[in-house]
């Protein structure tokens, strides 16, 4: 079954610079929709609206701002006529929310509330937002359904758990709302055309940009934090969805809006799981070439696995991850060379 398609929308994409947000805008742009990109550059640049052009060969508005500045999202709400927005501009390293939990704080619950505020006033009350598998923290049922206890370990994982709440009680308070959570596992992958890619600003703190970096020679080895897991190996267990993947779930569950109100949270996984070593072992085939690791601690904070269950995201939005690791290894290896 595939996602139904849906009628072309004016679509506001707060954070389509940045590595999952420019994925969406083309598959946005692919299906006919027309995009409005917001982003403030924290951890993204220019370069990728021109990527997202050139993959599509189509054009988006581009306006360089911030989610928490609220008279600015009005105007751009209402002067770009738009009908729903895509909520993905947020910080989102654990580390650094345990450093700096008031810049989380502020970005990601305060551009939140900003953003909701000035879409009442503008009348736009289609959204779909960015959230995270680390709501389900350290999940005792694997894999994850949607109805699992929710919790949160950092102050990263609490904005996305926090978020989840006042989308909840907004939807609520006026059924013009329609609401959606897309709960993502671990996005890797890249555009097939190897044009846009991950880039972090700084050091890479996931598994994928720190196995690219090792191919590349641009670091020694990969750190495994740990192989004393209760799982395959003894090294943790993810579901990597490949990032077109994660784009067409957006696509998706943005055609499903104007059928429902209310809130509601999807998984937005495999719905298989893949181990540290599974996955160096998948980017050694992609590459051709050798990936040195050696075995360290584990990280604080890690869980042993996470997993989705898919299966609600399949029955109500028709769509389904179709790409493995080793598809998104062998396009991010394309993206990385190019780069
Ligand atoms: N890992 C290593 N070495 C590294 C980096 C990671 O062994 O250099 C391991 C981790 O221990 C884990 C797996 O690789 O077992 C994946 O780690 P990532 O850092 O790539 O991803 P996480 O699952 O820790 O975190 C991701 C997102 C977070 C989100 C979390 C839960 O990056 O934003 O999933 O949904 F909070």
């Amino acid at each position: 079954m595939s996602p139904k398609s849906s009628p072309s929308q004016r679509v506001l994409l707060t954070g389509g610079a940045g590595y999952i947000g420019s994925h969406v805008a083309v598959d946005l742009l692919n299906a006919g929709h027309e995009v409005v990109v917001v982003d403030n550059f924290v951890n993204s640049s220019s370069d990728s609206i021109a990527a997202i052009e050139g993959a599509t060969g189509k054009s988006l508005t581009f306006i360089e701002a911030d989610v928490t500045d609220r008279a600015k999202m009005v105007d751009v709400l209402t002067g770009h006529d738009i009908s729903a927005v895509i909520h993905m501009a947020a910080l989102k390293a654990v580390g650094e929310s345990v450093e700096k939990p008031l810049s989380y704080y502020a970005n990601n619950i305060g551009g939140l509330v900003t953003l909701l505020d000035a879409m009442a006033e503008a009348e736009v009350w289609h959204f779909v937002f960015s959230s995270s598998a680390t709501v389900y923290g350290d999940a005792k049922e694997v894999p994850i359904p949607e109805s699992a206890p929710l919790s949160a370990t950092n102050p990263y994982g609490q904005t996305k758990l926090m978020a989840e709440q006042i989308l909840r009680d907004t939807a609520i308070s006026d059924d013009r709302w329609s609401i959606l959570a897309l709960r993502y596992f671990n996005p890797v992958g890249a555009h097939p055309s190897g044009q846009i890619s991950e880039a972090p600003k700084g050091k890479p703190n996931n598994l994928m940009p720190s196995v690219m970096a090792a191919a590349k020679g641009d670091i020694d080895k990969v750190l495994v934090f740990g192989n004393d897991y209760d799982t395959v190996d003894g090294t943790g267990v993810r579901d990597y969805i490949h990032v077109m993947d994660l784009a067409s779930g957006h696509v998706a569950a943005l055609g499903s809006l104007v059928d429902r109100s209310g809130f509601d949270a999807y998984n937005l996984g495999l719905g298989s799981g893949v181990s540290v070593l599974e996955l160096i072992a998948a980017a050694e085939r992609a590459s051709g070439r050798t990936i040195a690791y050696d075995i360290v601690d584990r990280r604080p904070g890690d869980v042993a696995a996470s997993v989705a269950d898919p299966s609600r995201a399949l029955d109500e939005l028709g769509w389904s991850a179709k790409l493995g690791v080793d598809q998104a290894c062998e396009d991010t290896w394309r993206s990385q060379k190019i780069a």
